[in-house]
Order: structure tokens, then sequence, then C-alpha cells
């Protein structure tokens, strides 16, 4: 005969099982419960996957990475075949993880498990392509947290699974040399070198393996020689990736700070700091760090996933990173919301670690300042880029001045480099954005209470400054003829060496002249150097709240 279940509850042995979940804020639990609902319809049982869910929408086939987020989801929320599901997932993903320790991409796993072999006549290795050297990182950080938070929630051979899976990919992320075989892992990427520092060090505690521990210690001193220059991730103010680099932190964090490991002695110390500026630059009013941005997806944090949006949301709730009504699949890189269960069950530890001023300042916003910093990605940055940012209530404007070997900064992307960033709140609440598109490998810029000043040292005649401007709200001018039209900011060029009148362009969805860049159409307004001009360039504005 079966017991009852009044029987078991007497024994506590189904408390027990239940209390295995992470306790959850309500905040972090609204965040889950979002997440978890959407990815409940996009999960494929008969595959033991998530459909992939990404820009442009596959037709068919399933994703990976998102799927093991996922089963940190099913194993937090562990209803019905939940735990069952996360099994099915852990045996398929590291069934697929790549065995041979001969390749590059050894102990990595696939971006999609229909994905024809890495390596085949028809499938050629492309790293960030075909494979993606981060998935080590995410998907082994991943199994840390699944080991320590549910291991006891798996069968013995599922939990050696993962044991012998962290293995391997650590090993395989051994091969990660910057410069080496077209990759580009240095101590500067902040979140991967984050993520491979603390896998390291956690697998090579577990296996008792000194030369990974060997490795992790190094991997983290080698962060905070960078990091410790001026307390910043030397992938700097990323909405996305610093996200990443505090959810690497907050492992290291949880689960090594009694341990000899580097990065587990340090990890509280430098998420506190990264919060510190990160708060300051935070706009409450705006939901939006002001600038600049390294490696940002979008130019209004209202309208993309942003990771930092997500931890945000779990430490003081989702009214404060997105009002709008609109749910999430709607907003662009929208896939990203798929980590959520993983920061919501990381968040009530990594509140713990912050102080009072942190959370006011993300709450409220504390009245005008301006935050100077540095930070230094080598091998892009010769020297430290300088950082100023002019926080107000309703207008931001945050620079660098940078001087480096590449156009776009440390991944040489001028799309996602926003060294120039000015933010504002248009009538309505929407948000304004008017940021530079670089396009040199140096720019000087000054920052004062409504003033900018921008100059490219090594310029020429040729050279011109290029700035994405917000489409006007709905309800205000469509057509922008010059900066009489743009809603809610006056912006006046005041000087410099330019062609005051700008040439205007439009890069829309479905027209214009130019493309979109990450999904957000914009007005091109391009400053171009009179001919035969010998001067160095510059450009001087002087913006006034309408
Ligand atoms: C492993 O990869 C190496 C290098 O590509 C190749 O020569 C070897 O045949 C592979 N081994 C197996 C078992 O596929
Ligand atoms: C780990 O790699 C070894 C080869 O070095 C392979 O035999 C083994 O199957 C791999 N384990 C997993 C879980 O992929
Ligand atoms: C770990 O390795 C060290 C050095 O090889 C050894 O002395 C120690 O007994 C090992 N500990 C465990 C738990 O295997
Ligand atoms: C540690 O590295 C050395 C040198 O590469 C190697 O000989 C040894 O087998 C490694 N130890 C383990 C446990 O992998
Ligand atoms: C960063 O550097 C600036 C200028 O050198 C200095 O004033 C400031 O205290 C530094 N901040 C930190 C957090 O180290
Ligand atoms: C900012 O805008 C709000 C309305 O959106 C207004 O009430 C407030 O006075 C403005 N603050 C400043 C400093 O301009
Ligand atoms: C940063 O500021 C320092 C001190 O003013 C200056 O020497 C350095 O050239 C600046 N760096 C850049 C990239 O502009
Ligand atoms: C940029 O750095 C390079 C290499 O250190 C140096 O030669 C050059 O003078 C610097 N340029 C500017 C504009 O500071
Ligand atoms: C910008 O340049 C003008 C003209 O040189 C100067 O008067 C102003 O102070 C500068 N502003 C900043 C913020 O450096
Ligand atoms: C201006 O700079 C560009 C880019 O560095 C260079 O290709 C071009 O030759 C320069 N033109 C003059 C006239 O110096
Ligand atoms: C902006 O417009 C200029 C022409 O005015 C064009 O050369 C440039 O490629 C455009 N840049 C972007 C990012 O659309
Ligand atoms: C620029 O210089 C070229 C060659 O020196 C000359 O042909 C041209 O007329 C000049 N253009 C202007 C606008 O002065």
């Amino acid at each position: 005969m079966l017991p009852s279940v009044n029987w078991i509850l007497g024994l506590g042995l189904l408390s027990a099982n239940v209390a295995r979940s992470v306790e959850l804020s309500e905040h972090a639990q609204a965040l889950f419960d979002q997440s978890m609902s959407f990815q409940d319809q996009i999960y494929d049982p008969e595959a033991s996957y998530l459909r992939y869910f990404y820009y442009p929408l596959a037709a068919g086939p399933h994703e990976t990475r998102s799927t093991v987020w996922y089963s940190i989801g099913l194993l937090q929320r562990n209803h019905g075949d939940d735990v069952k599901e996360a099994v099915k997932i852990l045996e398929n993903v590291i069934g697929d993880q790549e065995k041979n320790s001969s390749v590059q991409w050894y102990g990595d796993y696939t971006v999609y498990p229909e994905q024809p072999t890495v390596g085949s006549a028809a499938y050629a290795p492309d790293i960030y392509n075909s494979w993606d050297p981060n998935w080590r990182g995410f998907i082994g950080t991943a199994l840390i947290i699944i080991y320590e938070e549910f291991g006891n929630l798996l069968p013995t051979k599922v939990q050696n699974l993962i044991l012998e899976s962290l293995h391997n990919n650590t090993v395989g992320d051994t091969y990660r040399v910057g410069g080496v075989d077209g990759d580009n892992l240095y101590p500067a990427y902040s979140n991967a070198w984050l993520m491979r520092t603390v896998a390291s060090s956690w697998t090579g505690l577990k296996l008792n393996d000194s030369n990974m521990t060997t490795s992790g210690d190094k991997w983290a001193q080698d962060f905070l020689d960078l990091f410790d220059l001026n307390n910043t991730l030397s992938e700097f103010n990323g909405p996305t990736y610093a996200g990443v680099s505090l959810y690497a932190l907050t492992i290291a964090a949880k689960y090594l700070s009694s341990t000899e490991s580097v990065i587990g002695q340090n990890a509280q110390r430098v998420i506190q700091d990264i919060w510190d500026y990160e708060s300051l630059l935070w706009n409450p009013n705006m939901r939006n760090f002001a600038g600049p941005w390294d490696r940002s997806y979008g130019y209004d944090m209202n309208k993309y996933v942003a990771i930092m949006s997500e931890w945000i949301w779990a430490l003081i709730g989702k009214e404060h990173v997105w009002h709008y009504s609109s749910p999430i699949g709607t907003m662009t890189h929208a896939d990203d919301f798929e980590l959520a269960p993983v920061i919501a069950v990381l968040s009530e530890f990594h509140k713990s670690l912050l102080p009072k001023t942190v959370i006011s300042r993300l709450k409220s916003f504390v009245g005008e300042h301006t935050y100077t910093g540095h930070t230094f990605a080598p091998p892009a940055d010769y020297e430290p880029r300088n950082i100023t940012t002019w926080v107000s209530a309703n207008l931001t404007i945050g620079t660098d001045s940078f001087n480096q070997s590449v156009v776009g900064g440390y991944s040489e992307d001028s799309t996602s480099f926003s060294p120039s960033v000015v933010q504002w709140i248009r009538p309505g609440g929407s948000i304004g954005y008017f940021n530079l598109h670089p396009s040199e490998t140096a720019l000087k810029a000054d920052v004062a209470p409504y003033a900018l000043n921008l100059t490219y040292p090594l310029g020429n005649e040729t050279s011109s400054f290029t700035f994405v401007l917000a489409s006007n709200p709905l309800g205000s001018k469509r057509d922008i003829t010059g900066f009489e039209d743009v809603d809610g900011l006056k912006i006046d060029v005041v000087g410099g060496t330019v062609d005051p009148v700008p040439e205007i362009s439009f890069c829309g969805l479905v027209g214009g002249t130019c493309s979109i860049v990450h999904n957000f159409e914009f007005w091109n307004l391009t400053f171009s150097m009179p001919a035969n001009s010998s001067d160095v360039p510059s450009i001087q504005f002087k913006f006034t709240l309408e």
C-alpha cells in the first residue's frame, strides 16, 4: 500500500523536498513566474528542449543554453514532472557535449541540438557562430548552481554526470587564449572571463584538481589587476553584460567565499564596487543606466531586455525597470528573459551583499550628480578610458574619452559601443536619446551640465560625427528635418570645426537609407568637416529641456 500524503508530511519527507527550493522574495517570485510561464509555452517535452526563441525567429529548431536556464527554473519550481524534465534536459545537453579533446571546442555544448556536427565537411568551426566558446561559461556556471542548490533532487548518476561535464568544460576552456585561433578571451572581456574563472575554481575544488584551482586563481588575479585600477569592470556599464559579470560573481560569493579561492575571497567586494558605480549611473526616473555603455543591445532599456533590468526587478520590483504593460515578448532581445529564473534564484543571496545605499539609489533619484571614473580594456585600449557622466533628473550625458587600437571598442562593434550617450525624458514620459555612433579610434569627450564637447584627436577632413537620434513618440512630429523637430529637448550646436548643419537620414524598420541597429530605428544625423579643412574635428553642444 502506498503511504498517504499525510503520513509522508508527518515524517517531514515531503516538506524536506519542498524546502529544497530557494526562498524567493515577492519581486523575485514575480520575475520567476513571468519568465517560467513564458518558457512553459515554448518548452517541447518531446525534445526536452526549449524552442529556439531568438531573432530572427528560427523555423523549428530548439536551443541549448536557454534550456539549461529553464531547467534551473524547473528544479526550483519542483511541481509535477518538473524534476523529471530537468533530468532529461541535463542528460541530453551533456550527452551532446563535445567529447573530442583535440578540438578547440572540446567540452563545449551545442548552440542548438539539431545543428550539424561542428567540424564536419558541411559545418566548419566558426567561433561565436557554429560554436560559441562562451557556452562553456554560461552552461558550466548554471550546472554549478544546479549541483549546489538542487543536487539532492537529482539521481546520483546525474550529479556525477554534471561533475564529469564540468571537468571537460573546464579543461576545454583552458584552450581559450586571447589572440589565438580567433578567440578574444582576455581578462578585459569581463563577463566571459569571470564565468571561466568561477567554473574552473569551483570545479577544481570539487574534483580536487589543483590545475583547475591554480588556473582559476591566476585568472581571478588577472581580472583583479584590471578591476582594481579604478574599481570598475573593463567591460564597463553594459546593461546586458554587467548583469552576467554579477551573475558569475554571485556564484563565487555564494559557493566559494569560504574557500581559499581568490575569486571567492574577492567576489563580495567586487559586487559591491560594481553596484556602487552602477547605482550612481542608474537614473530611476528613466529606468536606464546613463552612458557610456560598452556592448549595449539598444538605446533605451525600456525597450529591450537587459540582464541588469532583471537584477533590478528581482531586487526592487518590475515597475522600477519596465512600466509598460506590453508583454516582454514584444521587447527586443526578449530571449534574455530566459535567464530570469536563474537571476531570481540567486537574487536573495545577492541582495544580502548590497549596502542599503545601493538599493535606495536604485529606487529613487538621489539628485543631480557627476560620476567620474576610469576603465581599462586592453588590448583594445591603449590607455585607460576616462568616464564622465552628468546625471540629472530628466537629462543625462555620459561619455568616455578613449584611445584604442580598433574602431568600436573591445568587441570592434560600433553598433554596441556607445561612448557618448544623451538621454532625456520627453513629454509623456518616454525616453529620447542622441548617441554618438563611433567611427574613430580616439575620442576626447568633455561633459558639463547641459553641455557636451567631442573631439577626434586623430581625425581629419574626412571625419564625421554620426548621431543616433530617437524617433519622436507617437503623437509628435513624425519627420525630423532639423533640431527644431526633436521632442522635449532643444539641441544647439554651439561650436566646433564641423559644418553645423547635419545631413539627416532615416534608418527605418521598413524604409529609409540606412539600417536599424539592434532592432532600434532612428534618425541619423551626420556632421561632416568642411572640404579641405585642416582643423582637428570637433563639435560642441548645449542642451535645454523643454
Ligand atoms: C578528434 O579531432 C581530431 C582533430 O580534428 C581528429 O583528427 C580526430 O580524428 C578526432 N577524433 C575522433 C574520435 O573523432
Ligand atoms: C569527457 O571527455 C572524455 C574525453 O576526454 C570523454 O571520453 C567523455 O565522454 C567526456 N564526458 C562527457 C560527459 O562528455
Ligand atoms: C586532494 O589532493 C591532495 C593532493 O594531491 C591530496 O593530498 C588529498 O588527499 C586529496 N583530497 C581528496 C579529498 O581527494
Ligand atoms: C595538470 O597539468 C599537468 C601539466 O599540464 C598534467 O601533466 C597533469 O596531468 C594535470 N593534472 C590533472 C589532474 O589533470
Ligand atoms: C577612480 O579614479 C579617480 C581619479 O583618479 C579617483 O578620484 C577615484 O577615487 C577613483 N575611484 C575609485 C573607486 O578608485
Ligand atoms: C523632471 O520632469 C518632471 C515631469 O516629468 C518634472 O515634474 C520635474 O520638475 C522635472 N525636474 C527637473 C529637475 O527638471
Ligand atoms: C585620461 O585623463 C588623463 C588625465 O587627465 C589623461 O592624461 C589621459 O590622456 C586621458 N585619457 C584619454 C584616453 O583621453
Ligand atoms: C594613443 O596611444 C598611442 C599608443 O600609446 C599613442 O602613440 C598616441 O599618441 C595616443 N593618441 C592620443 C590621441 O592620445
Ligand atoms: C566646450 O568648448 C567650449 C569652447 O571651447 C568651452 O567654452 C566649454 O567650456 C567646453 N565645455 C566643456 C563641457 O568642456
Ligand atoms: C584622413 O584619415 C583617414 C583615416 O585615418 C585616412 O585614410 C586619410 O588618408 C586621411 N586623409 C588625409 C587627407 O590626411
Ligand atoms: C549615417 O548616415 C551617413 C550619411 O549621412 C552614412 O554614411 C552612415 O553610414 C550612416 N550611419 C549609420 C550608422 O546609419
Ligand atoms: C579642395 O582641395 C582640392 C585640391 O587641393 C581643390 O581641387 C578643391 O577645389 C578644394 N575644395 C574646396 C571646397 O576648397
